[in-house]
C-alpha cells in the first residue's frame, strides 16, 4: 500500500530535532505499559537511526544505562548514559558484548529490528519473524527475572505461534499497534512482561 512518508509524525520528529519518527512510538509504549524506570537498564536491538536510544535515555535518567545494536551507524550525538555497538545481532560475540557493556542483566530489551524489505508480504513478514526470534535469543541471555521485553514484527502465519513462545517464559503478552505507526504498515509489538528466567 502507498504510504505518505513525510506524514504528520515524520514532520514532528524533524520539527523537534528527533533522530526518527519512530521515537513517538516508544514513548506511546511507555505511556500504555509503563516500560521503564529511572535507573533501568535497558537493550534496543536495531536501534539506528537513534529516536528510541533519545527517548529511552531521559525515560532511565542519568543513572540509567541503555545500550543499542545496529548494523548501521549512528549520526547523532550520544547521550552520556547510552552506548553504541556496532554489527550484526546475528554475528557471534554481539550479545556478549551486549552484557558486558550493560554490567549487569537487562530490566528491558527492546527489539524494533526491521528486514530490508522487498515488497512480497509473505517474505517480509517471514524475514521479520527470523529477526524477532534472534531478538528472542539474546533476550534469554539478558534479561532478569521479572523483566520486559518488546519486539517488532510484521503481520504473518507466524506471529500466533511467536506468541505462544513468548506466553512459555512470560507473565502476559499483549500485542499493540501504537498510533504513531505508519498507516498501511503491516508492523506490530508484542510487550511481554514478567519474564520467567529458566
Ligand atoms: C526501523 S529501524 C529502527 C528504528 C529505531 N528504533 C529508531 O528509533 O530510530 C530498524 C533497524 O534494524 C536494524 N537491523 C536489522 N537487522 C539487524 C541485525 N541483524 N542486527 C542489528 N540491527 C539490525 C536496521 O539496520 C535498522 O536500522
Amino acid at each position: 500500500m502507498a504510504y505518505d512518508r513525510k506524514d504528520h509524525y515524520y514532520r514532528r520528529a524533524k520539527a523537534e530535532g528527533k533522530a526518527s519518527r519512530a521515537a513517538y512510538k516508544i514513548s506511546q509504549l511507555h505511556r500504555q505499559f509503563h516500560l521503564f524506570r529511572r535507573g533501568d537498564k535497558v537493550v534496543d536491538l536495531g536501534c539506528a537511526p537513534g529516536g528510541w536510544l533519545q527517548e529511552v535515555s531521559t525515560f532511565v535518567g542519568p543513572q540509567g544505562k541503555v545500550v543499542g545494536v545496529d548494523l548501521l551507524p549512528l549520526k547523532i550525538v550520544l547521550p552520556k548514559n547510552v552506548t553504541f555497538i556496532p554489527g550484526d545481532l546475528r554475528t557471534p560475540g554481539v550479545t556478549t558484548a551486549i552484557h558486558e557493556r550493560l554490567g549487569g542483566e537487562a530490566d528491558v530489551v527492546l527489539s524494533d529490528m526491521a528486514p530490508n524489505t522487498t515488497g512480497v508480504a509473505f517474505t517480509d513478514a517471514y524475514r521479520s519473524f527470523e529477526l524477532a526470534k534472534f531478538a528472542f535469543e539474546a533476550c534469554q541471555r539478558l534479561l532478569k527475572d521479572d523483566g520486559k521485553f518488546v519486539v517488532k514484527i510484521f503481520t504473518g502465519d507466524e506471529v500466533k505461534v511467536f506468541r505462544q513462545t513468548l506466553a512459555e517464559c512470560f507473565t502476559t503478552v499483549q500485542i499493540v499497534t501504537p498510533p504513531a505507526t505508519r498507516k498501511g504498515s503491516f508492523e506490530i509489538y508484542i510487550v511481554a512482561t514478567g519474564y520467567k528466567q529458566r
